[in-house]
C-alpha cells in the first residue's frame, strides 16, 4: 500500500504531526506552500478572514499527485474553526475519489466538527478511514506522539 502524507502549516504544528504520521506508515510526504504572506499580526489577522470567508488561495505546485497513492492523508491547521485557505485550494485542484483517506487537524483546542465535514465535502468519493485532532502539538509533543502512533495502527490495512 502506497501512503501519501499532505499538509499545510503556518507555524510548524501540523507539520511536527504529519512528519509523525509519515514516519509511522512508512509513506511520502508533501507540505503545501501557501504563497501569500500570512506571517505577523497582520497575516494572522487576514488568515482568520480568509478562512471564514471559505476562500482558497495561491499555492506552489506540488510535486507528488495522490492519484499514485492507495491512501492519502491530509492534515490542515484550524483557522477560525475552519480549514485553511491552502488546504481549500489544494483539495479542488485534485481528485481523490476511490481513495483512501484519513484526515488530521492541529488546534488549540476548538470543536473540529466543521472542519471534518468542509474536507469530506472537499473530497467527494473518498472512503474515509479516519480523522483525529490534536491540540497544542509541539507544546505536547509526547502526548502528540503517542496519540499519532495508536492512530496511525489503524490506517495501516
Ligand atoms: C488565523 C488563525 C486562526 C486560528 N483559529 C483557531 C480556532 O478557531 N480554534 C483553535 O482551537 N485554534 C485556532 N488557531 C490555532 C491553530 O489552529 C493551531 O495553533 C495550529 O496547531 C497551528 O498549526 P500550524 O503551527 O501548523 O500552523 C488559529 C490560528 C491562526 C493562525
Amino acid at each position: 500500500m502506497k501512503s501519501l502524507v499532505v499538509y499545510y502549516s503556518r507555524s510548524g504544528n501540523t507539520r511536527f504531526v504529519a512528519e509523525q504520521i509519515a514516519k509511522e506508515i512508512g509513506g511520502d510526504i508533501e507540505e503545501i506552500i501557501d504563497k501569500k504572506k500570512r506571517k505577523g499580526l497582520l497575516g494572522f489577522v487576514l488568515s482568520g478572514y480568509d478562512a471564514t470567508r471559505g476562500r482558497g488561495t495561491k499555492i506552489e505546485p506540488m510535486k507528488r499527485s495522490p492519484k499514485d497513492y492507495d491512501l492519502v492523508v491530509v492534515g490542515t491547521p484550524m483557522w477560525n474553526k475552519r480549514i485553511t485557505p491552502a488546504v481549500r485550494t489544494y483539495l479542488k485542484g485534485n481528485d481523490f475519489s476511490g481513495k483512501r483517506v484519513a484526515l488530521f487537524c492541529t488546534s488549540l483546542g476548538s470543536e473540529s466538527e466543521r472542519v471534518f465535514k468542509t474536507l469530506k465535502e472537499l473530497m467527494p468519493g473518498s472512503s474515509f478511514v479516519g480523522e483525529i485532532t490534536i491540540s497544542n502539538a509541539k507544546k505536547d509533543r509526547e502526548k502528540t506522539e503517542e496519540k499519532i502512533t495508536e492512530w496511525a495502527k489503524s490506517l495501516i490495512v
